[in-house]
């Protein structure tokens, strides 16, 4: 796997005090999370973070692979890397994530500017493969160990995630996951609640718990440590400062009564389940492997707003799954009118690499009528958010400040314990609780203004 052109350009690496990196990062929290410790690990090298690209020594990329457009996106951005570094051979670059995994020794083959690659498993060596002397540093191993005990560099102080298990057992055809994160580990509970607990103590006042199948946590832990997901997050509520929890994802298959009842028992864990359906067509879940039917994921949501009537709900849906006929995409379209998310996520399937999907030759949806039903979805899931978000109007919302609004700096931007992102007038600074007064409601954000006389009870 030894790249030959790294010797000769390889620059002196053994001394990368107060060197300068630049970190893009594609794709979804979890890589989010692994690029904080990326971040953390690198300023504890004695590097130091550059706004600009062309200002950075070291050029790192977290990548994704989850649908084609991932991995488009990514290599433009690695052209300019290409750029870069033929103006300045001394430069690294590194290509960690989910495309670097799943292209494994290809990297090298296709991009050969490319210096470092390493897969999500491989974080914790990162360090050991920028200042290994023999520097070829292409770590596609297996799963190498949680990153939990490594310095972790925080977008926001008030915010913190906490990965609590890696990989995936499941077998989603369309997935490329399973490949590129591996088998699934839970991390001992033991090692979570330190982490939170100190999280807590550093000022993080609202974790997200992440996982590919966060209910499955704990199934894998040897007897004396073994915990379920609702244990655990009892567990987490009881630490002193956690205001607010949430988790990403759960699966439908595995979503059990006790999670949907700890939603009503929990003081911190907010009103707001992402439970991805993908279809609404049972012979299409079917084909995507996903071992529940339309009729499962509708008892998992009519239990939902049995415990927790006020819930929010967000999904993933995917449009044009091989063998989707229009009667499958009515379905589909039905499960959202009669669910009424609160949000989701729509994607057009796109075939991946060494996945199951990618080999079915028969009943491919033609391009044109992906996009005509996608363009009929989004219609339906923006007219049910909308709808949905009018509930909000008239109450008065906990929100967590996160900073100034994005289109009207006088304004403040936060989020509601459902996940709405909330514009509003008031005095609240990053980081506090506040209650706001919701004047308007679209099926994006919500719009208010921060009442001075009611009192954000911390939570
Ligand atoms: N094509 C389209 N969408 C996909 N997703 C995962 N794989 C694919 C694919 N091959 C979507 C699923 C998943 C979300 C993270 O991305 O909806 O829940
Ligand atoms: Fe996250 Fe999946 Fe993309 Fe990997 S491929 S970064 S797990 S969304």
């Amino acid at each position: 796997m030894r790249n030959p052109l790294r010797a000769a350009i390889r620059p002196n690496f053994q001394h990368p005090a107060m060197k300068s990196y630049h970190l893009t990062t594609f794709g979804c929290q979890m890589n989010e999370h692994d690029s904080e410790r990326m971040k953390g690990m690198l300023e504890s090298l004695g590097y130091r973070e550059v706004a600009a690209r062309d200002e950075a020594d070291l050029i790192l990329f977290n990548t994704c692979s989850i649908r084609e457009s991932a991995d488009n996106r990514f290599v433009a951005h690695l052209g300019e890397a290409k750029r870069l570094k033929g103006e300045d051979p001394a430069r690294i670059v590194g290509v960690g994530g989910c495309w670097s995994q799943s292209m494994k020794e290809r990297v090298f083959e296709r991009f050969p500017f490319v210096d470092v690659a390493f897969g999500p498993g491989q974080i914790p060596k990162l360090a050991e493969f920028l200042t290994s002397d023999s520097l070829t540093a292409q770590g596609y191993f297996e799963f190498e160990g949680f990153s939990g005990h490594l310095p972790m560099k925080r977008a926001r102080e008030f915010q913190g995630w906490v990965q609590i298990s890696v990989g995936c057992n499941c077998n989603c055809a369309y997935c490329i996951v399973p490949s590129t994160r591996g088998r699934e580990a839970s991390r001992p509970p033991g090692e979570l609640m330190i982490e939170i607990e100190g999280l807590a103590a550093d000022g993080v006042r609202e974790v997200t718990l992440l996982g590919q199948n966060v209910n499955s946590y704990g199934r894998d832990l040897p007897p004396e440590e073994k915990t379920t997901f609702a244990h655990l997050l009892a567990m987490v509520d009881a630490v002193e400062g956690i205001d607010r929890i949430r988790y990403t994802s759960p699966h439908p298959k595995d979503m059990r009564e006790d999670v949907v009842r700890a939603h009503a028992e929990l003081d911190a864990l907010c009103e707001h389940i992402h439970l991805p359906l993908q279809s609404g067509s049972t012979p299409i879940l079917k084909a995507m492997r996903r071992t529940y039917d339309r009729e499962r994921y509708l008892d998992r949501v009519a239990l939902i707003r049995e415990h927790v009537p006020d819930c929010a709900l967000t999904t993933d849906i995917i449009v044009g799954f091989p063998g989707e006929s229009e009667e499958d995409f009515r379905l589909t379209l039905d499960v959202c009118e009669q669910v009424g998310y609160d949000g989701a996520f729509t994607f057009v399937f796109s075939p991946r690499r060494g996945t199951e999907a990618a080999l079915i030759t028969e009943g491919l949806v033609p391009h044109e009528v992906k996009i005509e039903r996608m363009q009929r979805l989004v219609e339906v899931v923006q007219r049910r958010a909308h709808e949905r978000a009018q509930r909000f109007v008239g109450r008065t919302l906990e929100v967590l400040v996160e900073g100034t609004s994005r289109t009207d700096p006088s304004r403040l931007r936060g989020r509601t314990r459902h996940n709405k992102a909330v514009n509003f007038t008031g005095l609240g600074q990053p980081g506090e609780l506040v209650m706001v007064e919701i004047d308007r409601a679209s099926s994006q954000t919500l719009s208010g203004s921060e009442s001075l006389l009611a009192r954000a009870g911390a939570a």
